[in-house]
């Protein structure tokens, strides 16, 4: 199956979904780029997820927090202590690895003698202003949620929110990871798409089975993601996180193994409490009830970039010759690719060209007059673009134009002006 990996990494290449980042300069582990066609495809993946969660519930708000953050939250909330992997350096090449992914004692580059287990914290550091000094030190930030709770107060005083209520973000977020690699699953540079959800205290647990459904809901029915590539992974009471009363993993089956794809996660009432101690800003309410309580927190958090490994690894199929990423329309980078049958019959290319333009004012199209129509149907397959529409001599004639559906191959002729109905009524199906 890594087989089918190294084809992920040279398919998302070649196409413009995913580079290496700085590749002129030999890259730099960790980090990748979106090319044309990986762009369009997180959009549509964080789009999904926005609407999903901020225009599907009119109690969840939207926000955008900086990456760096003022140093102490990253006291409060417990990371510039408990951030850390465990790892053992080797003493003769130096290279270093995490623990849990260590087999023997001998290191597994050069087999030499590895050091004793070190604790490593994985913010990464900067400094703030001109000097390089202890007092301007600062991180960027690991994970998106600590600017959710730090903006609590100014949310709930501007909104005026009741429990339950939400707020939820899409954003950067970084760690200085020991290893990376699996392609883009575990990145030193990422984007993170949270949700904390703020609910009363008595309420923790049948919210966080809300949420754990609905989320699994949504990679099924609105992604369509295969369910045998899904699971619910409950993490053991000794592996919790410091600020977790239960997390569940939805897993995906990567060519490599189960991952943790998105993690739900009860975190109570520890963020707004430690908040509330290390700040001095009373992060309470008052529930319904007139008590004053620390809301419970549930929060559904996933990477932008596993969801896009996870989308490619569900999407990839091989039929015979053709390589198809068979991406639900709603994720697909291009809804339509429109040819001239010629590329040198004037009048079909004009006339293709105006079936392109006027398609391009309501969705994200593609043109393509090179080669063979072959080719072209290939090509298109190889991005997952659900339809290519071909103007041929017919066309001039009884103004319409054929449709090839990608996963079919089967094609028929739809006349211009129904065919802004057609791929609409095609593409919600
Ligand atoms: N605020 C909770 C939190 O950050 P996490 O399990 O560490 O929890 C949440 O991260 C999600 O972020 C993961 O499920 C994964 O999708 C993504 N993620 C975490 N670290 C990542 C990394 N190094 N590279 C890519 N994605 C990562």
């Amino acid at each position: 199956m890594d087989n089918l990996m190294e084809k992920l990494v040279s398919l998302c290449k070649q196409r413009g979904f995913i580079f290496p980042s700085s590749e002129i300069y030999g890259g730099i582990g960790g980090f990748w780029d979106f090319g044309p066609l990986g762009v369009r495809l997180t959009r549509n993946l964080k789009n999904l997820w926005w609407q999903e969660m901020v225009l599907k519930n009119d109690n969840i708000y939207p926000l955008d927090s900086t990456v760096i953050h003022n140093p102490k939250v990253w006291e409060a909330s417990g990371h510039t202590v408990s951030f850390t992997d465990p790892l053992q350096e080797c003493k003769s090449c130096h290279k270093r690895f995490r623990v849990d992914h260590l087999k023997g004692d001998k290191c597994p580059e050069c087999q030499g003698k590895l050091t004793e287990v070190k604790q490593f914290n994985l913010m990464f550091k900067t400094f703030i202003g001109p000097t390089e000094e202890t007092a301007s030190k600062a991180y960027l930030r690991p994970e998106t949620c600590q600017g959710i709770f730090t903006n609590f107060a100014g949310v709930v005083d501007s909104m005026r929110p009741k429990l339950p209520f939400g707020i939820a973000q899409i954003g950067k977020a970084f760690r200085n990871e020991i290893t990376t690699g699996n392609f883009i699953f575990r990145d030193r540079e990422m984007e993170q798409m949270e949700m904390e959800y703020f609910v009363d205290p008595k309420e923790d647990e049948k919210y966080f089975e809300d949420w754990k459904e609905k989320r699994m809901k949504w990679y099924l029915n609105v992604l369509k993601l295969n369910k045998n590539n899904l699971r619910f992974f409950d993490h053991p009471k000794e592996s919790l996180a410091h600020y977790s009363k239960r997390t569940v993993d939805i897993e995906f089956k990567f060519p490599f193994g189960w991952g943790e794809l998105e993690g739900v996660a009860n975190r109570t009432d520890y963020d707004l409490k430690t908040h509330s101690k290390h700040s001095g800003k009373d992060l309470s309410l008052t529930n319904d009830k007139g008590e004053k309580v620390y809301p419970y927190v549930i929060e559904p958090s996933v990477g932008v970039e596993r969801l896009t490994l996870a989308v490619l690894v569900d999407s990839y199929k091989k039929d015979k010759d053709r390589e198809i990423l068979a991406f639900d329309p709603k994720v697909a980078p291009f809804k339509a690719a429109v040819f001239p049958l010629l590329s040198n019959k004037q009048e079909l290319v004009k006339k293709a060209r105006s079936v392109y333009d006027d398609l391009r004012k309501d969705y994200e199209v593609n043109w393509d007059d090179r080669g063979n129509i072959g080719k072209r149907y290939y090509a298109q397959d190889q991005i997952g673009t659900p339809f290519c529409l071909t103007i041929d001599f017919d066309s001039l004639k009884k103004d319409d134009l054929t449709v090839r559906d990608r996963d079919t191959t089967k094609q028929e002729r739809v006349s211009i002006s129904n065919l802004k109905k057609y791929l609409k009524t095609k593409l919600e199906e």
